[in-house]
């Protein structure tokens, strides 16, 4: 029987799919929490009953009272409106933040210690908003948008070259939104420099497709967003603090005075662990570098001074 217990809130598209991945995996319980109880109640049990299947004693429930949530190690935030064609991640902000602002005082009622990850768009100004509201250590809020960033630049790059995926190693930082920073630098080829391969336009072309990545999807879709490729990277942030692996990833992370930045939250490298960010990790950034990633802060900071809290 599992021992651990994550609360998803959302049972939408990204929710669903990181509470079958989380049931899968035999690492946890899973409670699906929306505002539309039935949806929760209905995709929870027809996870559930995969299970006999799927061979995992991970129990999955859906409800729309946070009570149930009591006890999570982990809260999961989905929960809002996502994109459609035309809309970019900002369009979302006041809509979310009511939601946002809503859900968090629910879930810190009854899960004042769990961790969190946030996944509600825009990214960066969500995280920054549960910090706020729910008044927990800097630590414990962290936000899911770099190890998708990072793996959609990995994937177009292992296509370009027809080599493995796992032989790709990069780093996207600076906020979920078209002015992420790729760092070129620290991209490379089971360990050969992404320039040995690869020309300047070539690696342009790349890295404006992987900032596009998200408004690619939207655009086939058309009636919502990526949820296949993110449910992945927030299973890996899930796993890497059930079982305390000090993982380092890029993720979205409080910044008091790292990388030159104050009272905002950007995707920088972070060690993940049991009870959220262990240590944020430093690297010189050139300063070309430096100016993207004050560039791309800046942005998350102009949103931010939008709200009311
Ligand atoms: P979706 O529309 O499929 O699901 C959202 C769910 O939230 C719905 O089931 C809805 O009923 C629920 N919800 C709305 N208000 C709620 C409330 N007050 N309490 C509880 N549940 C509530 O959307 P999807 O595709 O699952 O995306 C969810 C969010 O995640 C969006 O904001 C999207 O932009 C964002 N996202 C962020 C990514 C990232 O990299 N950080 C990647 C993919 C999506
Ligand atoms: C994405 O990048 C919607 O932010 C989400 O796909």
């Amino acid at each position: 029987m599992c021992k651990r217990k994550v609360a998803v809130v959302g049972a939408g598209n990204v929710g669903a799919t990181t509470t079958l991945r989380i049931a899968e995996s035999g690492l946890a319980n899973v409670v699906l929490v929306d505002i539309v109880e039935g949806l929760a109640k209905g995709k929870a049990l027809d996870i559930w009953q995969a299970a006999p299947v799927q061979k995992h004693d991970c129990m999955v429930t859906g409800t729309s009272d946070y009570k149930e949530t009591e006890g999570s190690d982990i809260i999961v935030m989905t929960g809002g409106i996502a994109r459609r064609p035309g809309m970019s991640r900002d369009d979302l902000v006041q809509t979310n933040f009511q939601v946002v602002k809503s859900c968090v005082e629910e879930w810190m009622k009854y899960c004042p210690d769990a961790t969190v990850i946030m996944v509600t768009n825009p990214l960066d100004v969500m995280a920054y908003t549960a910090y706020k509201v729910s008044g927990l250590p800097k630590e414990k809020v962290v936000g899911m948008a770099g190890i998708l960033d990072t793996a959609r630049f990995r994937a177009f790059i292992a296509m370009e070259l027809n080599v493995s995926v796992e032989n790709i190693t990069a780093f996207v930082l600076g906020g979920h939104g078209d002015d992420m920073v790729p760092l070129i630098r620290f991209t490379n080829v089971a360990g050969i420099p992404l320039t040995e391969f690869l020309t300047k336009d070539k690696i342009e072309d790349i890295v404006a497709r992987t900032r596009n990545g998200g408004a690619e999807i939207v655009k086939f879709l058309q009636t919502g967003s990526a949820y296949y490729a993110p449910a992945a990277a927030v299973y890996e942030m899930v796993e890497a603090i059930l079982l305390d692996r000090n993982k380092v990833v890029p993720c979205s992370a409080y910044l008091n005075g790292e990388y030159g930045q104050n009272d905002v939250f950007a995707g920088v490298p972070v060690k993940l662990g049991a009870k959220g960010i262990r240590e944020i990790i430093k690297i010189k950034l050139t300063e070309d570098e430096q100016k993207e990633f004050d560039l791309s802060a800046s942005h998350v900071k102009e949103v931010i001074n939008t709200l009311k809290f």
